[in-house]
């Protein structure tokens, strides 16, 4: 079976998870959290060496202030949770997205999560957090001026993106039935096998996770070559 190199997940469909048991939406992306550990586990048991997770986006800070607090709060938890197991499985965090507009605590907490596995280098955990593709964009072009380059390739290019180091994705997953990237990972995805399922995300486990990856199996990834 090919196994991706870099997979994305999208991790969409807490707050209707929670709405369809009559609680409140925190309650949804708590069991969210929980769904994490099994799926990232899932994923370096099947030697996929970069997972990324779109867990708070650009556009999610319109939302009411005590989810978004709640979100960052059950992220500081799960990394803190994580660590151990982070490093069993040699995988280094990174992070994707602007830390300065983040509390203090959750920022405390990826700092020392970093420190922890930044010396790992065969696998990693990508969250993206604060994270939209257009601005990871355009601040790396902006970069790119300001450091006076006049002429660039598209491998150094990559490297001015939060996701410097990393191969580019190879299988996008978006739970809860939305077929839309919302801007997630753009131009690392370009030639991504796009994978949507009706689960949502609180309910994707291990078993979803196979099916995914079953299903990727069996596509037959051209890029733009004739079979
Ligand atoms: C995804 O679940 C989690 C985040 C965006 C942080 P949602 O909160 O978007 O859940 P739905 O889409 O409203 O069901
Ligand atoms: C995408 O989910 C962002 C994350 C999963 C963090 P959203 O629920 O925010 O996306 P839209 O608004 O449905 O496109
Ligand atoms: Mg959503």
């Amino acid at each position: 079976m090919k196994i991706p190199k870099h997979v994305g997940f999208i991790m969409d469909g807490n707050g209707r998870w929670a709405k369809l048991r009559g609680k409140p939406r925190t309650f949804g992306h708590q069991k969210g959290a929980d769904a994490i550990y099994n799926v990232v586990n899932g994923c370096y048991k099947r030697d996929i060496k970069a997972v990324s997770l779109y867990a708070f986006s650009t556009e999610n800070w319109s939302r009411p202030k005590e989810e978004v607090d709640k979100i960052f709060d059950l992220l500081a938890k799960f990394l803190k949770k994580y660590t151990k197991t982070l490093i069993k499985h040699e995988a280094r965090l990174n992070i994707s997205g602007d830390k300065s507009q983040l509390p203090e605590r959750l920022v405390k907490e990826i700092d020392k999560v970093i420190e922890k596995t930044n010396h790992f280098t065969q696998k990693t955990l990508n969250i993206a957090l604060n994270y939209g593709s257009r601005t990871e964009i355009v601040r790396a072009v902006n970069n790119i001026i300001k450091e006076g380059v006049s002429d660039i390739s598209e491998e150094e290019f990559s490297k001015y993106l939060y996701t410097a180091n990393l191969p580019d994705v190879d299988l996008i997953v978006r739970t809860s039935g939305e077929s839309r990237l919302s801007n997630f990972l753009l131009y690392q995805s370009a030639y991504a096998e796009l994978y949507f399922t009706d689960v949502l995300w609180p309910d994707f486990s291990e078993e979803e996770l196979d099916k995914a990856l079953v299903w990727y199996d069996g596509r037959d990834r051209r890029y733009g070559n004739i079979k």
